[in-house]
């Protein structure tokens, strides 16, 4: 197939795709991917710091899992859950076995994040036998109606859909709202058995209660580090109660934040993991993962898929982990986000603007805000986003009110092409800060 000049296709996108689709930002039109690069079909180079969000680690179309994608095409292309049974599901296994955390041993593959929570949810309510689910206040799970019954990352998303599935919510911990005097770790372990022992207290019995789901650092609700011990409490809560642990490690899983998982990371074990994203370099698969002892508690019948765990995205997936050890992905991502973290501190200096950094390997959220109010300044970040799209650099955003730019490039960057990307976003926010009359400083030394 030629590549056409399709740019007359792309002008009808608003008519042919969903507004829900065809408006979001930035729908660039583009021809090829590879490595950090996007090919606009304007004949321009975009660097991405978005890795198509959070999807394409191990860069666009690395050759290898390329490579693996062909030879899986020629033998076997669909896997029809429960019909046939086929090496690669079963490698892929043993294989992500020896990256997640001990007693993660038995999986069910589906192909989406918003699945790989659903299964979570069915297994943990299966196995418990109790309806209750608490999750927490702008955490993002998907967008079907069981995960969107526990996402809360913004209201429009659930608006008219009346998501019923038995939930409460609890506050998500904010560093930002811990008092200066106090030590973070110890101020939200303790808030988090206050609000536990109130919700307990006043509306749900903790025998009524099967799981706590959390993103164990906040993606889409505004790429918040939540601080450790507060994970350690939940765990502590969750062991006290018989209450199943999940974590939706669609995001953060998959080295984005220096380790395999955010679980290693925070040194915390859930009960049940949902994985998805980066699994597959790019094609649709994800996991719902637990310990063989809760799995065998879910009988035949109870869950299942049609298209989960499709032979090539598993081929897939075992291409990646080895283009990971191959390429140490994940010490690539420790000492590149460390970098960028840097690199960005100074430009926070510079720029009155910048509200906040925040940052966790190369998970990294860029807070933007009313210079004289420090309110949260969604506008802004859409105007920055599309000057730094003109200068040939792709961020993507997050946050309540759109106020985070949110950078994840693929764990193979460079400190060339940070350095590249957040020249561009150097300019991009000078630019701007000239438009609403607010002077950058000079430097940010
Ligand atoms: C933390 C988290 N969970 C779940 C999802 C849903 O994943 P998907 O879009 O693959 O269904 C996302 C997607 O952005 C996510 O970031």
């Amino acid at each position: 197939m030629t590549q056409s000049n399709w740019m007359p296709l792309f002008h009808k996108m608003p008519d042919l795709l969903a507004p829900t689709m065809a408006k979001d930002h930035p729908n660039l039109p583009v021809v090829k991917e590879e490595g950090c690069y996007y090919y606009g079909l304007d004949g321009k180079k975009y660097l991405d710091f978005t890795s198509g969000i959070a999807v394409a680690n191990t860069g666009h179309r690395h050759p290898k899992v390329v490579q693996a994608i062909k030879e899986a095409a020629d033998r076997l292309m669909h896997g029809p859950s429960g019909v046939i049974m086929y090496e690669s599901i079963l490698r892929l296994a043993e294989e992500l076995m020896k990256i997640l955390p001990e007693g993660l041993d038995c999986f069910f593959f589906a192909n989406s994040g918003t699945e790989a929570i659903e299964g979570a949810i069915k297994l943990a309510k299966h196995v418990t036998r109790r309806p209750y689910v608490i999750s927490f206040t702008g955490c993002f799970h998907g967008r079907s109606l069981g995960a969107l019954s526990v996402s809360t990352s913004k209201s429009k998303y659930r608006k008219y859909l009346q998501p019923n599935g038995l939930t409460y919510q609890l506050p998500y911990a904010n560093p930002k709202d811990c008092p200066a005097e106090e030590d973070p770790d110890v101020y939200f372990a303790n808030k988090l058995e206050n609000d536990v022992a109130s919700l307990f207290a006043h509306q749900v019995t903790p025998e009524e209660v099967a799981c706590m789901i959390v993103e164990p650092v906040l993606g889409e609700g505004g790429y918040i580090v939540p601080p450790k011990g507060w994970l350690h409490k939940m765990r502590e809560i969750c062991d006290r109660y018989e209450i199943l642990l999940i974590f939706d490690e669609v995001q953060t899983g998959f080295g984005r934040t220096g380790e395999w998982f955010a679980a290693q990371t925070f040194g915390v074990t859930p009960d049940i993991m949902a994985i998805a994203k980066g699994i597959a370099s790019g094609l649709p698969l994800s996991a719902t993962v637990a310990s063989k002892e809760l799995m065998k508690q879910w009988p035949l019948g109870s869950h299942g898929t049609t298209f989960g765990g499709n032979p090539i995205a598993c081929e897939a997936a075992l291409a990646t982990l080895e283009v990971f050890r191959e390429e140490k992905l994940l010490e690539n991502c420790r000492e590149v986000g460390e970098y960028a973290r840097k690199k960005l501190e100074v430009l926070k200096r510079k720029h009155p603007v910048i509200g906040d950094v925040r940052s966790i390997g190369l998970m990294i959220g860029i807070e933007i805000v009313h210079p004289h109010t420090g309110e949260p300044n969604g506008e802004g970040v859409m105007n920055i986003l599309n000057r730094c799209l003109q200068k040939g650099v792709l961020f993507y955003l997050c946050g309540n009110q759109g106020e985070v730019i949110r950078m994840i490039p693929p764990l193979i960057v460079t400190k060339e092409q940070i350095d590249e990307g957040l020249s561009m976003l150097d300019e991009a926010l000078t630019e701007y800060e000239a438009e609403i009359g607010v002077h950058s400083f000079a430097s940010g030394k």
